[in-house]
């Protein structure tokens, strides 16, 4: 609920549990008070930091000469005027001066959210009692108009802001930095977790303590990267898994993103978060105006799982969307490890027997299936079936999947062209980048220019006319390189600013055109693995390749990373053969298929290799995986600390997580551990989210125990000899 309480002049954001306010100062400056647990009325104790005089305070404001820029938390922090720490917005005015004052003006609270234009937004559906707050500032010099707009989603505890600027004087300006979303702390005494990495080894969770000056983490490679997610979550150092505050945030972006969290030198901790000032620029023209990506937040005082369990939910309710978003998702098996190029109708049909046998739901060929593609350096951008490898046409080979009772799925990298394709010799200029003579192939390829309304016809076009003329239920949407000449022949010199946002704009219309003509393919984004695993794509597509990386060792620390935001319903999980052909380790089929059964699961090994006892193993856990699916994917997940940490053991050895019924009556317990270590006291694992008063009965142990037990003695997991091994518990209420 949003209330403007006049006496006080307090903005008073409520969700179910939480509070945000901010006032407006002597009828002007939109300053901060509060972020946190309920409060009932408008905070007073707090409000105003005023901390005398100061040697270096500034006073813009001659009628308030307490009013120190330096000193506040704001909504909309611009530098310039006397707050020396990062601004929200860095422009020129057409004379030259940098200096922008943006006044509060009026505001107005409308019924459900509004979305940020032509950009992926958080939805709310009629029964959610969502609002849009929209304050609006001027700036008089200028004629720009400032909107500042909050989305509140009670039920699920969420905030959403983001900002749009409309340009109306009769000059043009330059934006040269535009960060949708502020939120400021009084005190900076928090530690900052991200998900960080590199191919392969995605979404490894980054825990630091906040120290002085700015610890930021960006993206300027065009994607929102392998290497940053664009998410944060601020906590207090005593915070864990179960216990104490977080507030975490996620940009709606896929592209070049930063996340700046700055310890001021009073004390106060100012986060922001939006597009790359590094790679960006816009002029807005007269009479236009510039949305910026919305910002997802939300609070938990009941630490790290409560904070992931509410963004899970509003990831898989507000954010995906379509068919899919209620559906349990298909079991598939993906011939890329299992063949990489080399592959005919022949042998696919004979995989495809051998997966629908076994119980596999969807059948996905990968890449190599256009063109001349025996590798990675050729015919991106030539989307036209080779038919010496498909005899029977992509129509022959969906049709005979669909015969044996799977759905079937293509690969595309629709963004991406191969230098020696067809496409490039009819339109070079499509290709980003001026220089053509030294342009970076990254994976043998360049890049489209998707900020071209023909570029994005032409993707449109092809994958309408493919999706169309076969039988196709499922698409991979592959990019698997980071953009690098910022540049267009097509683009005027003062439009190349422009050209890295330009191209997500691009890539969302696109999305947003295919995924809307066609409501049943279910799309899953893929970039190298999980290069571009953010809410911008999950908008559009509602699973994610979460890293190319099928190691189930490795996987560990990238599912549980990821888990920290991302639902186990967006995560791609596979079973894959050994040796691992990422990191040559091997590990057994049990534990491999435990760590997929974690997410989304597939397989992508040559099942056709493999022996009777493995099939019987795989066509078990198939079975097992889809009597569990509806709670794995949809349930609510905890991730379980290990209680003992002797000798070795504990932290980075053992990893335990666990799904629950909405009804807390079923939940399924993963356990895993790396590496043995002889003589030390048993792993046990206390459970979370059970009810105290139920008693329930683990299926494999035959043995019934209460809720309470469970949770606060805990269950002493059985103790398997060897590396890598894994154990899984059953519970139902009786
Ligand atoms: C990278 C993906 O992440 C892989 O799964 C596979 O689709 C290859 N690209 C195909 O080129």
């Amino acid at each position: 609920m949003i209330r403007y309480y006049d006496e006080e002049h307090m903005f008073c954001l409520d969700t179910e549990h939480c509070s945000y306010q901010f006032e407006i100062k002597y009828g002007r400056y939109l300053l901060h008070r509060y972020y946190g647990r309920k409060i009932s009325s408008p905070i007073r104790g707090i409000a105003g930091r005023n901390l005398g005089k100061n040697y270096s305070s500034l006073h813009p404001d001659y009628e308030h000469p307490e009013y120190s820029p330096d000193m506040e938390l704001f909504e909309f922090p611009l530098e310039g005027r006397g707050d020396y720490r990062n601004p929200a917005f860095r422009g020129r005015r057409k004379d030259g001066s940098p200096v922008f004052d943006f006044v509060f003006s009026n505001y107005t609270i409308s019924n459900g959210l509004i979305a940020a234009e032509g950009l992926p937004s958080v939805y709310s559906e009629n029964l959610d009692n969502a609002e849009t707050l929209d304050v609006v500032c001027r700036d008089d010099h200028t004629g720009l108009e400032l909107h500042l707009l909050y989305g509140v989603l009670p039920e699920y505890d969420a905030i959403i802001r983001w900002a749009v600027m409309i340009n109306k004087g009769h000059q043009i300006q330059t934006v040269e930095r535009f960060m949708g979303f502020c939120l400021e702390f009084p005190d900076s005494e928090y530690d900052m977790i991200t998900m960080e990495g590199a191919w392969a080894r995605e979404h490894h969770q980054k825990r630091r303590t906040i120290g002085t000056g700015t610890t930021s983490i960006s993206s300027t490679r065009g994607l929102s990267s392998h290497q940053y997610n664009p998410s944060a979550i601020i906590c207090r150092k005593e915070t864990t898994e179960d216990s104490g505050e977080a507030y975490g945030f996620s940009l709606l972006y896929s592209g070049n993103f930063r996340i700046e969290a700055e310890a001021g030198p009073y004390g106060t901790l100012r986060c922001l978060m939006g597009i790359n000032d590094d790679t960006f620029s816009w002029n807005i023209a007269s009479g236009a105006s510039f949305t910026t990506p919305q910002t997802v937040f939300v609070m938990s005082s009941s630490g790290l799982n409560g904070f992931s369990q509410k963004f899970h939910r509003l990831i898989r309710e507000r954010i995906i969307r379509g068919e899919y978003r209620d559906r349990e998702r298909p079991i598939l098996l993906n011939n890329w490890e299992a063949t990489y190029f080399d592959f005919d109708h022949k042998t696919l049909v004979e995989i495809a027997d051998s997966a629908s046998q076994m119980g596999m739901e969807l059948f996905v060929l990968d890449d190599g299936w256009f063109g001349n593609r025996n590798d990675d350096k050729s015919a991106l951008g030539d989307w036209i079936e080779n038919k010496k490898k498909l005899s029977e046409g992509l129509i022959g080979l969906s049709r005979e999947i669909h015969q044996r009772g799977m759905k079937f799925g293509l690969w595309f990298e629709p963004e991406m062209v191969s230098p020696s394709s067809r496409l490039i010799k009819e339109h070079p200029e499509w290709v980003l980048g001026t220089l053509e003579e030294s342009l970076s192939l990254g994976r043998n390829q360049l890049v489209l220019n998707l900020a071209l309304e023909e570029v994005q016809k032409f993707i449109i076009t092809t994958l309408t006319s493919i999706l169309n003329e076969s039988e196709i239920d499922y698409v991979k949407w592959d990019a698997n390189r980071s953009i690098s000449e910022y540049s267009s022949r097509k683009f005027s010199g003062d439009q190349q600013g422009e050209l890295s946002h330009r191209y997500v704009l691009g890539l969302y219309h696109i999305l947003d055109v295919l995924t809307r003509r066609f409501p049943h393919v279910l799309f899953e984004g893929c970039a190298g693995g999980g290069g571009r695993f953010d809410l911008g794509i999950l908008a559009y597509m509602p699973q994610f390749w979460t890293s190319d990386n099928t190691d189930a060792v490795s996987r560990l620390k990238i599912q549980s990373g990821a888990s920290l935001f991302y639902p186990s319903v967006s995560m791609g999980a596979h079973v894959s053969d050994v040796p691992n052909h990422q990191v040559g380790r091997y590990s057994s089929l049990e534990f491999r298929s435990s760590v997929a059964m974690s997410g989304n699961l597939g397989y992508e090994l040559d099942i056709r290799s493999l022996s009777e006892e493995e099939r019987e193993i795989i066509s078990y856990d198939i079975a097992f995986y889809k009597k569990w699916r509806r709670i794995i994917q949809y349930g609510k997940f905890y991730r379980l600390s290990p209680i003992n940490s002797c000798c070795g053991v504990g932290e980075n050895e053992e990893f335990s997580w666990m799904f629950v019924s909405p009804d807390e009556k079923k939940a399924v317990l993963f356990w895993f551990r790396r590496l043995h270590v002889p003589s030390v006291p048993p792993s046990i694992v206390r459970m979370r989210g059970l009810n105290t008063e139920f008693t329930y009965l683990e299926t494999n142990l035959g043995e019934t125990f209460k809720g309470d037990e469970l949770m606060y003695s805990g269950i002493v997991v059985p103790q398997p000899l060897g590396d890598f091994t894994s154990w899984i518990a059953e519970f139902s209420a009786v």
